[in-house]
């Protein structure tokens, strides 16, 4: 096959940051994805519908001429979040979900919930209200090995969640393990996950061997290869509940090569063709679609896009850096060749 036609896909997971930074990411994303799901670890975070409106401006105000896209907005849970505070998010209509970070899990989360019991009135108003539960899901407790933090987190967690809240949606987002593609098989249809190019390209040994390579540094962390095999037979299976969702996440790339880097890789230079290369190894690109385009609006209830982007299988060599702010960022794969290009939109 050397050429594909899809539904325009959406982003369920990025990270735009905010101020120069948005003159990099917003446009990398807006030429690969119709919708994207920004996450809300500013610093300081956005927790309020205001601050939510605010945000969207300062992004829109970087979307290219004649590029349709919007960005889905959402809210910063904290210990301090208010049912009242909810309530307003959802009769909005402007916050398409809350994100749950536990304190200390990762960049911008010192704010982050510190014991799940503190959020239940929260979580009760988001249920009520039908507005979707974001979730990293790690533990953050020091006696917990940081391999087996998510594992872990879905056992003391995410299944009591579950059990606690029926109806609340919840995304276990950036899943990186079996055991969270074992959950969410065994889950009632509440649940779903998104999954990173990075943990469907990359195992552990892309970190650690032959030197620390920082930029595969994101967390939760990159894992063994059967994690990565799970998570490619989750991704390229068709089923329903796993999607797309890339967690690009950059970072200047001085605050990556330092002595203690920062987590996050960034990823929406190539997103769609990094998939794409993913699904044609695994001999599953008629199934990219619905990972890229289609389950992830059911579980959200949002339009499938009605625009379509065509990808050639045309080699390019990614970029080795890009500007970000007065920096650069590293991106995924940086300087390698690429099989899949995305051309343009109909
Ligand atoms: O690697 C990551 N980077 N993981 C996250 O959960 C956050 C993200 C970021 O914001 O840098
Ligand atoms: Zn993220």
């Amino acid at each position: 096959m050397h050429e594909l036609t899809l539904t325009r896909p959406d982003d369920w997971h990025t990270h735009l940051r905010d101020g120069a930074a948005l003159a990099t990411t917003v446009p990398h994303t807006a030429r690969q994805f119709a919708r994207a799901i920004v996450m809300p670890n500013l610093a300081p975070p956005v927790t309020t519908l205001e601050q939510a409106d605010a945000y969207r401006e300062r992004i829109c105000a970087h979307i290219p001429g004649g590029t349709a896209f919007t960005p889905l907005m959402t809210l910063y849970l904290t210990d301090a979040t208010t049912p009242e505070t909810i309530i307003a998010a959802a009769a909005s209509g402007r916050i398409a979900a809350v994100k749950l970070y536990p304190a200390g899990a990762t960049t911008h989360s010192s704010a982050g919930v510190t014991a799940l019991e503190k959020v239940y009135p929260a979580l009760a108003a988001m249920e009520e209200a039908d507005l979707p539960l974001l979730v990293h899901g790690e533990v953050t407790d020091d006696d917990v090995d940081v391999f087996d933090r998510e594992k872990v987190f879905i056992e003391r967690c995410l299944e009591p969640l579950t059990v606690k809240f029926p109806a609340l949606r919840i995304v276990f987002e950036h899943i990186t393990t079996a055991d969270a593609v074992d959950f969410v098989h065994a889950a009632p249809r509440t649940v779903a996950a998104t999954i990173t190019p990075q943990h469907l390209l990359f195992n552990r040994n892309a970190l650690l061997v032959g030197g620390v390579h920082p930029h595969h540094y994101c967390l939760p962390v990159l894992k063994r290869e059967r994690h990565r095999r799970a998570l490619r037979e989750a991704a390229t299976s068709g089923h329903p509940r796993f999607f797309l969702g890339t967690d690009s996440a950059p970072h200047e790339r001085r605050r990556k090569e330092s002595a203690c880097g920062c987590a996050g890789i960034y990823s929406a230079h190539a997103a769609l063709e990094l998939y794409a290369g993913v699904f044609e190894e695994a001999g599953a690109l008629d199934r990219l679609e619905g990972f890229c385009a289609l389950h992830g609006a059911a579980f959200y209830r949002l339009p499938v896009n009605t625009n379509r982007v065509r990808l050639v299988r045309e080699p390019w060599q990614v970029p080795d850096s890009y500007e970000l702010g007065d920096g650069r960022v590293i991106p995924l794969c940086a300087g390698a060749t690429l099989n899949w290009r995305l051309v343009h939109e109909h």
